[in-house]
């Protein structure tokens, strides 16, 4: 008989864990339940893996900080490397999942599966769509067609890869997306398929994955609208971050008088990215030139993933023409 594959669960809070006051009723606190309660409720689980739980943090995952993805990647690295684990699972606030799965894409050394789920009702609701998302997380992260294909974040039965997923909605239960590329599978049952590999480096082949950095540069997202000014900008420069990720209008787009901003700031060795407001799509060159801006173009990143690879790739380069190229590959 096949032996079960051993899962760690590291619990993070969100809405996965939260309690409302009924089970009818939107208003609920998040980060109230303890992870081992949820699992009582997916019994089953226990036929498909051998389950270990872990309260890692219990927080709304708008909370999430630098530090904490740091200390989790710490422990999920730590978990990794033993041959007691076989995959790991993250329960996790929706609000920022997209980002924390991808930041571990980036710096987990590992192929063995890394499954990031949440849920768009708290646990306590009728409508919870929580138990069926963990144990589908579960799921993926017992299958071994989850191997090798980075990070990936799992809700609603599709499967998404860190680099391009999204939440799309405030409050409706289909809340996910990747607007350019689609899911990457779909669970179905018990049966877990994959469409479709993503060419993007991660994980094992990431070069951020060889020593965790002990901080993350400072990078702001300035965010563009009709009518902008550069008061914003001009305070960033002034404030000497490390980059500027400018999420633009259309393609990339970038009001005339932040031109001669952008040269201020590339004088002060502060390195911009030119992302996008839009959902879908690359940034590639069109009315702007990166060359000649001295800019570097996100691609399909949005800008809060933008924001964390340009963060990575502060920590090893300054060279303007190897983060261009950071971001061609991740
Ligand atoms: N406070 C939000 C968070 O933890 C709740 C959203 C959710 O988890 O669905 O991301």
């Amino acid at each position: 008989m096949n032996k079960k594959p051993k899962i760690h669960i590291l619990a993070t809070g969100g809405t996965i864990a939260g309690a409302g006051e009924t089970s009818v009723g939107a208003v609920y606190e998040p980060g109230k339940m303890n992870i081992n309660d949820i699992l009582k409720l997916i019994p089953a689980i226990n036929e498909i893996a051998d389950i270990s739980g872990e309260q890692f943090i219990n927080i709304g995952s708008q909370d999430i900080t630098a530090t904490l993805w740091l200390k989790l990647a710490r422990h999920i690295r730590k978990y990794l490397a033993s041959d007691e684990v076989d995959g790991i699972v993250i329960t996790h606030g929706t609000d920022t999942i997209e980002e924390t799965a991808y930041f571990l894409n980036l710096i987990i050394p590992f192929s063995k599966p890394v499954v990031l789920t949440g849920s768009m009702r708290p646990t306590t609701a009728y409508s919870t769509d929580g138990p069926a998302n963990l144990f589908n997380a579960i799921l993926v992260a017992s299958s071994k067609n989850s191997i090798g294909k980075g990070v990936l974040v799992t809700a609603n039965e599709k499967i998404f890869n860190a680099h391009g997923v999204s939440k799309i909605a405030t409050t409706h239960i289909d809340a996910f997306a990747d607007c350019s590329y689609g899911p990457v599978g779909y669970v179905n049952g018990a049966d877990v398929e994959f469409q479709r590999s993503v060419k993007k480096i991660h994980t094992v082949k990431s070069v951020f994955a060889k020593t965790l950095p002990k901080s993350l540069p400072e990078v702001v997202i300035l965010y563009s609208y009709a009518g902008i000014n550069t008061m914003l900008f001009d305070a960033c420069i002034k404030a000497q971050v490390n980059g500027i990720v400018f999420a633009g209008t259309g393609n990339g787009n970038v009001p005339k008088p932040f031109l001669s901003k952008v040269k201020k700031a590339r004088e002060k060795n502060i390195h911009i990215v030119r992302a996008s407001r839009m959902l879908r799509g690359e940034v590639v060159t069109g009315e702007l030139s990166d060359e000649k801006l001295g800019t570097i173009a996100s691609g399909a990143l949005i800008p809060q993933k933008a924001k964390i690879l340009l963060q990575l790739a502060l920590t090893i380069t300054n060279d303007l023409l190897q983060i261009r190229e950071i971001f061609k590959y991740y």
